[in-house]
């Protein structure tokens, strides 16, 4: 067997075994096993790819040089993000590694033009579609991070016109991409796809504000994929179309659960402002806000003495780090015979799973777990529900029409015999808007970081129950 055929049959196993590994990240108890075997495989891929190219005598000196200086750099890049970046910042560290993946595939379609002499017989749909879509993606992803990280403005930033420019951007793709197609000479035709796309990726995001980043995000993580897998194409690499399409595909239907979770149409996200333009309350507006603020040895007596305990965890809880500090706590009241679940909304925290990443590293039970279809019912059987850094996801004004949150989907928190909320001040949520439960009579507002008022509750519960 030559080099050229071994290598493709390391391609096909690495594909495979990123389908299996794929599988594998179904469950938490095996997602750690998946991830080590697709990052193996990645490997193995990298490792043939080199051998290929080696084999092959293409690359000159300098070729090496700049390859390895690159990959150098780039892996001593993720590396350091991977372990450095806090937990609470892996969501902007994820759109940027989606502008990344989006922004070499364009510019692996762009390079291969822009080479080619006689680029006529070369040209391809996918070659356009990679630049269009990884354009998009690379500067969309990086407004996203950008949101995220409070850089730009996480409120929806709309100006005239801009519904009207997300139709028409993309009508011009179409034109653009046929006018390379039959003209890939065309210098104008590229650089114009590339700035229409890359124009098209800020009106996407930007307008997107209130609660509905969850979607764009896994929207743009499905790009990514798609943007490799044409790269795969434009290169002919069977790994790159698998690899793109693996991401694509999961990334499409986390897309759809995002926007089923949040009850949005993801072609209204994609026109732009869907759910986000209309008049969200201004902070502190209306009747002066009653709250009943509560202390850590109110909320114990509650909780030692209740039948039925559920805990909503929010993005508070991933900000305090608490998770440990939480199943400290609920294992205390499951051993003093107390029923505790967790409430998991699909949107909690700033990324798809933050809460049951997050739970998983405190060993929670997974059968405490509870997903909102599921909990929903039983908030009116439970005596407390211990809300923990969590806003948007409980507040009540999502069932009216006329705001940020409208329509989304909501735990029914309000509905349990009596509530605690843990969080620092009065501040908003992610979306910007007044919670009302923190003004219901049956809410006790326990003002104080997660971590300690959590320790505090521990210590006072276990006074009770000790
Ligand atoms: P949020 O509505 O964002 O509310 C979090 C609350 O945590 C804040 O009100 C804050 O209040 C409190 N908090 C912050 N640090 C804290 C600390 N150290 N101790 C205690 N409390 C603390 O969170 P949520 O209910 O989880 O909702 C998530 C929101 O993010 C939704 O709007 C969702 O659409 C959006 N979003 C989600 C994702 C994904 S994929 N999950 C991605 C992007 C955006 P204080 O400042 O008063 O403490």
């Amino acid at each position: 067997m030559n080099v050229s055929d071994t290598v493709h049959y390391l391609f096909l196993a690495a594909a495979a075994c990123f389908v299996i590994g794929l599988h594998l990240m179904n469950h938490p108890r095996t997602a750690r096993r998946g991830n080590t075997l697709s990052a193996g495989a990645m490997t193995v891929a990298i490792a043939a790819t080199v051998w290929l190219v080696a084999d092959e005598g293409t690359i000159s000196r300098t070729g090496w040089f700049v390859l390895a200086s690159g990959g150098l750099v780039g892996a001593a890049l993720g590396l350091y993000a991977a372990r450095e970046v806090r937990m609470t910042a892996m969501p902007q560290l994820v759109s940027l590694f989606n502008a990344v993946g989006g922004g070499a595939a364009a510019l692996i379609a762009v390079n291969d033009l822009l080479r080619i002499e006689n680029a006529g017989a070369r040209v391809s749909l996918p070659g356009a579609l990679d630049i269009v879509i990884g354009a998009v993606t690379f500067s969309g992803s990086l407004v996203a991070a950008g949101k995220l990280q409070g850089l730009v403005s996480g409120a929806p930033v709309v100006f005239p016109g801009a519904r009207s420019l997300n139709v028409l951007l993309p009508v011009s793709f179409v034109a653009g991409s046929v006018w390379l197609v039959l003209a890939p000479d065309s210098r104008t035709a590229l650089y114009g796809l590339v700035a229409v796309a890359l124009l098209f990726g800020v009106t996407l995001v930007l307008p997107i504000g209130g609660a509905d980043m969850p979607v764009v995000i896994a929207l743009l993580n499905a790009f990514t994929g798609s943007a490799v897998a044409m790269a795969g194409f434009v290169l002919n690499e069977t790994a790159l179309i698998v690899a793109g399409m693996l991401v694509s595909s999961s990334g499409g239907i986390l897309t759809k659960l995002m926007a089923d979770a949040m009850n949005r149409s993801i072609a209204g996200i994609m026109v732009g402002g869907f759910g986000t333009g209309d008049s969200a309350p201004a902070a502190g507006s209306g009747a002066p806000a009653r709250v009943r603020p509560v202390s850590a040895d109110d909320v114990a007596v509650q909780l030692a003495y209740a039948s039925k305990v559920v805990f909503v965890p929010g993005y508070g809880l991933a900000a305090a780090q608490a998770q440990h500090e939480l199943g400290d706590l609920a294992k205390l009241l499951t051993d003093h015979g107390i029923d505790v679940s967790y409430a998991v909304h699909p949107v909690a925290g700033r990324m798809p799973g933050h809460m049951n990443v997050l739970l998983a590293e405190a060993n929670v039970p997974y059968t405490q777990l509870k997903e909102m279809d599921e909990i929903n019912p039983e908030f009116p059987q439970a005596d407390v529900a211990l809300v923990i850094g969590a806003n948007d996801v409980t507040n009540p004004i999502a069932r009216r029409p006329g705001n940020a949150i409208s329509g989304m989907p909501i735990l029914d928190v309000d509905k349990a015999r009596s509530v605690v909320v843990i969080k620092r001040s009065m501040g908003h949520g992610y979306a910007g808007v007044d919670n009302e439960l923190y003004t219901d009579p049956k809410t006790g507002m326990f003002f104080t970081d997660a971590k300690k008022g959590l320790s505090e509750l521990k210590a006072a519960v276990s006074e009770f129950v000790g």
